[in-house]
Order: structure tokens, then sequence, then C-alpha cells
């Protein structure tokens, strides 16, 4: 179904509620919608309303999403929980049924997975966020290439059969999964603006490069500072969305026009180094508004390692993974995992838990021998 563009407010946001937006907006128009809605979690920029009224208002707001979505289209729905006197309810447990009530069809439920975080007393400290993936039809966009990260065992080859000697993984990188790890844009993120609940970045990229191509329309109906919209147009898409608080809307549109306001101000650390990199200025003028094996082994020679160790593993992975997904995204070198060597054998550790590990394994080494 061919639209005309000319009607539509492409590369705009506006300053309005998502609904208004949305209703004049004609059926099938956008390839993507992405968005992470107010969660009623009593931020600032809520008022607190009992649960069933907010996820009534998400309804109706999802409704009209799904409607003006293409037939190819994706819709990437980013929740937390709500959480009132010590109970939690995870949102995305009460969003998936108003998806699928909305005809929308469920492909991924990614886990953005936090290192840091509000330090629970009485329950288990939240460390991830859920980011719920549904499309219009089975005809949909998943461009894989642009969003490849490295393998583990990048240069394994097969050692018997027909391919022997040839690499056994796509040497082009594997796909990321449905555990992402981007940093939180908090304290000392070069991204961070007085927005209190910014998305990444690169978190938007990954959902843009791998559900849409060049030109196409994404829409974010809750865009706070502007990060949908600024990583759809350094992408080459076009962008359409809604802010209803002003202060945020500001924030979007200088973020969008990259230079400085009258006094010197960038809305973040990164908008100032982008421009002070495109007009050669001297960056001390300018200032910016936030601080920013298949074989089985007996138990009794399997390596144990404690706890600390397999978290540290995950966490040391995936913060590789995506630290080589920005770097290949600027056109950087791709950094070397630093416990392997390049060529899939592991290397001597610096990090402490690990180091502490392989002397108690060779300990243990020593007494069985
Ligand atoms: C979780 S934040 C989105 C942050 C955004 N992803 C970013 O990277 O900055 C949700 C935003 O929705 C806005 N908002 C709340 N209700 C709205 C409504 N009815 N229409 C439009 N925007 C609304 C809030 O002001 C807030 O900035």
């Amino acid at each position: 179904m061919e639209i005309n563009r000319e009607n539509l407010p492409l590369d705009q946001i506006l300053l309005e509620d998502s609904l208004q937006l949305l209703r004049n907006l004609p059926d099938q128009c956008v390839d993507l919608v992405v968005s992470s809605p107010p969660y009623n979690l009593g931020k600032e920029y809520e008022s607190r309303q009992a649960l069933e009224i907010y996820l009534k208002e998400q309804t109706a707001v999802l409704l009209e999403c799904s409607r003006i979505l293409k037939n190819t289209g994706s819709l990437f729905w980013q929740v937390g929980a709500f959480s009132d006197r010590g109970m939690l309810i995870p949102l995305d447990i009460r969003f998936f049924p108003i998806l699928e009530s909305c005809r929308l069809i469920p492909r991924n439920r990614i886990i953005w997975a936090r290192q840091h975080g509000l330090h629970a007393q009485k329950k288990f400290s939240c460390r991830h966020e859920t980011i719920l993936w549904f499309t219009k039809s089975d005809n949909y966009k998943f461009n894989l290439d642009p969003i490849r990260v490295p393998q583990k065992y990048q240069n394994k080859k097969h050692y018997r059969g027909n391919r022997k000697g040839e690499l056994s993984c796509n040497p082009e990188g594997k796909n990321p999964g449905d555990i992402w790890l981007f940093r939180n844009v908090k304290h000392n993120h070069e991204e961070q603006t007085i927005h209190p609940c910014q998305f990444p970045e690169d978190l938007v990229t990954r959902i843009i490069l791998a559900t849409t191509n060049k030109n196409d329309i994404v829409l974010d109906p809750f865009m706070g500072s502007g990060t949908v919209a600024v990583v759809a147009r350094d992408s080459e898409r076009h962008f359409i969305g809604s802010e209803i608080e002003p202060k945020y809307y500001q924030v979007a549109l200088r973020r969008l026009n990259g230079n400085p306001d009258k006094n010197g101000y960038f809305p973040n650390l990164k908008t100032l180094r982008d421009y002070v990199e495109r007009t050669g200025q001297s960056i001390d003028k300018f200032k910016f508004e936030v601080q920013v094996g298949n074989k089985a082994s007996e138990r009794s020679k399997a390596k144990i390692y404690p706890e600390e160790y397999h978290l540290q593993e995950m966490e040391d992975r995936l913060i590789y993974e995506e630290s080589a997904f920005a770097a290949n995204l600027r056109g950087e070198e791709i950094p070397v995992d630093p416990k392997l060597n390049g060529n899939g054998k592991k290397t001597s550790l610096q990090n402490p838990i690990v180091k502490q590990v392989e002397e108690v394994e060779q300990t243990e080494l020593r007494l069985w021998s």
C-alpha cells in the first residue's frame, strides 16, 4: 500500500499528546514504532495512577500504533516494572496480552540487563528491563548483517568431515541474541541530558538497523529527549514523534539541531563533542547541562567456579560485544576480546576474580596429581 509522504509530519517532533499525533496519521504509514512509554513509576514526569487506568490508556495508544504500522512493520515496547509499597509487577507481562489483542505477533522478549541499579532491601535488586518486539504480519523485515557481533571463537575450524579446515562459524559475526547490556544513560555517559530516563543511542540503533531500511519511517509516540529521532536521522531514516513535556521537547530539538544555545550550552556532552569536531572550535568555549566439550567428565574433575566468576564472565562478554558493536558502527577497529587472543585461545586474565579462580584450580590440580 502506497502512502503519500507529503501529508506526514516527517522529521518532526510535535509538542502534543501521543494520541493526538497518532489519530492524525493514516493507516499503515510507518515502518517501525520504538518507544519507552511513561512507566507509571512515580518519576517526576508522571502522576501516579492506578495500574489498570494506566494500562487502559496505553491500550488506546497501542491500538493506534498497530493501525498506523505498515504490514511489514515492527513495534518495540521497552518497559520496566510497576512497583507500589514493595509489590512489583513486571510490566511486560501485562503488556503482552494487550499487544496480542492489537493483532500484533510476538517475535522476541529482549532482556536489557543492567550493571547497576537501586539496591533493594527486601527483595532481589532489579537488574533488567524488557523490550517486547511484535510485528504486524509474518512478512516483516529483519536485517541481521548490520547488527552482527563477534563470534566467541571467531577462528574455530571444522576438524573433520567434508568441511575440515573451513571456518565453522560465520566470519562476519553472530546474532547478538536477546540479552542486551547497553550501559544506562546515567552518570558519566556522554549522551546524558536532563531527562531522567533516556534510551542509549546504540540500543535504538540496533533496533533501527535490524528492522528498517534507509528512508523508512520510525515513530516514537513518547520521544522524551529525542533519542529515537537522533538515531533515525543519523541512520538515514525518517522520524515522527510526540512529547508532551515542553522541557524535554526543547532538549530533543537541541539534540537534533546540534548547535549551542545563546549561552554556549549543549543538551549533552555528545552533542558538544560532535559540534567542536565538526567546526574545529575549542571545546573550552562550551558547556553542557549534565555532568555527567561433548565428552562427559566426572564431577570430581569438573572445574567448579564461584558464582562471581560466572557473573563476571557474562558481564565481561556482553560488555565486550557491545563495545565491538559500537566500534563497528563508528567504523573503528573492532577490539580483541581481552580474554581471547584473537585466535580463539584463552589469554592470561587480568581480572582479579578469574586470577583467583585460576590459582584455586592450579592448587586443586596439584592436589589431584
Ligand atoms: C520513558 S520517557 C521516554 C524517554 C526517551 N526514550 C528518551 O530516550 O529520552 C517517556 C516520555 O513520555 C512523555 N509523555 C508522557 N505522557 C505523554 C503523552 N501522553 N504524550 C506524549 N508524551 C508523553 C514523558 O514526558 C517522557 O518524556
